[in-house]
């Protein structure tokens, strides 16, 4: 039974998903894709285990909790629910 709250990711620069190999220990995630300093695209940036780095100026945070690691950015960014139904992966939005 699907949740109200679990939807598929909406077309939306919200939210930054990894749908590619790039999933960290086989599992999804998703974070919000405005980095917290200036902006930054965090769906374009390089994923390394489970940091992705800003590719404006480098700020790293973590793809499971949307903690900053690293400067430049000071805050974190919301992380998200994500469940895979079949060939579906929904993302709690609420
Ligand atoms: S905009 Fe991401 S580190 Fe500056």
């Amino acid at each position: 039974m699907e949740s109200d709250s679990l939807k598929p990711p909406p077309d939306s620069a919200d939210l930054s998903t990894r749908f590619d190999n790039n999933s960290v220990d086989g599992a999804f995630h998703a974070i919000e894709n405005t980095c917290t300093h200036r902006g930054g695209p965090l769906g374009e940036g390089d994923l390394n285990g489970e940091i992705v780095t800003c590719l404006w100026h480098g700020a790293n945070f973590n793809v499971k909790t949307g903690a900053v690691t690293s400067s430049p950015a000071g805050t974190g960014v919301r992380s998200f629910v994500v469940k895979v139904e079949g060939n579906d992966v929904l993302v709690e939005l609420a």
